[in-house]
Parts: C-alpha cells; sequence; structure tokens
C-alpha cells in the first residue's frame, strides 16, 4: 500500500500544520492510537470526520502504559500499512513521534487519575492507567484539537480520558465511538492477533456472555452478584482459561453497582492462550 499521507515526527511540525489549519478557520479532529491499525480504528477516524475538517491520527507505542511483563517489544510495528489504511479513512495527517521526542531525557511528569482508574484493569496492570493518561494528555496538548475520539472498547480507558480532560481544563470535546465488531461479535482488537484458531473459536462467548448479562440484568431489578459469578462460569466452561474480571459499573464513574438500576456498564476481561481480551456492553 503506497503511504500517501503527510507525516510529521516532532511536536513542532504538528503545531505548524494545526496552526495553517486554524487560521484557515477549520475544526480539527484527532484519533491517537498506537497503530497495528484495524476495521475499529479506521471507524474512530471516520467519526471525527463528521465532526471536523481535518483528521489527525496518531501512532505512538507508549512504552509508560506497559508493564515490565507485557508486550511492548513485541507489539506489532507496521507504520508504513497504518499510515496506508489511515489515509484511505480519510485522515489528512499522521503524527508519529519518536519515543525521545514525547519522552525526552529528563521527562518527569505524570499524570495520575485516580478513583477510576483503580479496579477493572487498573488493579491488573498498575501504573497502565497513569501512562495512558500521561501520553493522552501530552498528545491534546500537543495538537490541540476540537475534538478527539476514543473507542468505547476500552471503555474505563475512555472514563478516564473524560475525567482528566475535564479536571486539567483541557479545551476538547472527547467523543466515544462505538465498539466495532466481527459478525460473530468478537470485539476488533490488535491482540486478537495472538489467538490461535482453536481459541478464535472460544473468544465470541464473550460477546455471548454479556449479551445475555444485559438482557437479564435490564429492568429487571435482578442482583448482579450471582447472574456475574454465573457469567464467568460461562466462560470458563467455553474455554477461557481464567476471567480477570466480570463487573456491573455505573456508566459514567465506574462505581461499583449491586443491579442496574442506573445507566450501567457490564465489564470484562478474560484469559485466552496468550491474549487478554477485554469487552463492555451498555445496560
Ligand atoms: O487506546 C490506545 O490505543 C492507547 O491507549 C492510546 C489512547 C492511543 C494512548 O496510547
Amino acid at each position: 500500500m503506497t503511504n500517501c499521507l503527510p507525516t510529521v515526527r516532532s511536536v513542532a511540525d504538528l503545531r505548524a500544520q494545526v496552526r495553517v489549519w486554524r487560521q484557515d478557520g477549520l475544526r480539527v479532529g484527532f484519533v491517537p492510537t498506537m497503530g497495528a491499525l484495524h476495521r475499529g480504528h479506521l471507524s474512530l477516524v471516520e467519526t471525527a470526520l463528521t465532526q471536523a475538517d481535518r483528521v489527525i491520527a496518531s501512532v505512538f507505542v507508549n512504552p509508560s502504559q506497559f508493564g515490565p511483563n507485557e508486550d511492548f517489544s513485541a507489539y506489532p510495528r507496521q507504520e508504513t500499512a497504518d499510515a496506508g489504511l489511515l489515509g484511505g479513512a480519510g485522515a489528512h495527517l499522521l503524527f508519529a513521534p519518536t519515543v525521545p521526542e514525547m519522552y525526552p531525557p529528563g521527562f518527569a511528569t505524570t499524570v495520575t487519575v485516580t478513583g477510576i482508574s483503580s479496579g477493572l484493569c487498573g488493579d491488573i496492570r498498575p501504573g497502565h492507567f497513569a501512562g495512558v493518561a500521561t501520553v493522552v494528555t501530552k498528545l491534546l496538548l500537543q495538537a490541540l484539537p476540537d475534538v478527539a475520539v476514543f473507542g468505547e472498547k476500552d471503555y474505563q480507558q475512555l472514563q478516564v480520558i473524560r475525567r482528566l480532560v475535564r479536571d486539567l481544563d483541557i479545551p476538547v470535546e472527547v467523543i466515544g465511538a462505538p465498539t466495532v465488531r466481527e459478525p460473530d461479535g468478537l470485539a476488533l482488537s490488535s491482540r486478537n492477533a495472538y489467538l490461535s484458531p482453536e481459541q478464535r473459536a472460544i473468544a465470541p462467548a464473550i460477546y455471548r456472555v454479556l449479551t445475555g448479562l444485559a438482557e437479564r440484568l435490564r429492568g429487571s431489578g435482578a442482583a448482579a452478584a450471582p447472574l456475574l459469578a454465573a457469567g464467568a462460569e460461562d466462560l470458563l466452561r467455553a474455554g477461557f482459561a481464567s476471567v480477570d474480571y466480570l463487573e456491573l459499573r455505573d456508566a459514567e464513574d465506574l462505581a461499583p453497582l449491586a443491579q442496574a438500576d442506573r445507566p450501567a456498564r457490564l465489564l470484562v476481561a478474560a484469559r485466552l492462550g496468550k491474549a487478554r481480551l477485554i469487552d463492555n456492553l451498555g445496560v
């Protein structure tokens, strides 16, 4: 695929381009990614194009959001293919900074969003959301877009970002875009590439369990705990090796809920071979 998408690697060049667009009265949208793009990412670009005249996508595999035993070095890097996909989806600029551009020698600041970063993935991946919050704060301040689009697939991340944008008065509208799924319900994820064909056949159980639980919880006043325990059992029976969590949470602040008596979200993380799959569904 030809890489015809203009690419900048420095914050200075990014800002110079955004300045020109602003002088022309154009609205700027931003889609931060870590690359290894799939249709889910491209749908974020499509959403941004409905809200903005010019769309920047970033590709930066952010070391600070990976734990010491996580897949930072193995994380797929395919910038040329990603640039082609982004250009095809209608993005106008790729920002692909180097690690030293983002974290120069002496870098010493961390953005921590308390409360909402704890529990769920925050407990299983210590430091992960501080890494996300720090890099997203930097990216938003570097690009200063009018709107930024993030996927609902990473729902806790989305709520962490909404919180930090409000708390730090960053002048950007955050838009959450719906999860894109395979026909059998599996949420698209760069980490689905880690699944063997046998594991890929098991993986859609995660969405079946979520939709079944949502139907039983929605408007029923039913106690969540026994249903969630049964849902986790179903995942193990389907072939998942373990379930990190399967929980019902308040849709906005992610406080634990005993029943779906307000806008709620089911969130799950479960392990299948080398992959740790996460998913979520509104109730
Ligand atoms: O969701 C992602 O791809 C990353 O966590 C993000 C938001 C680009 C920050 O590195």
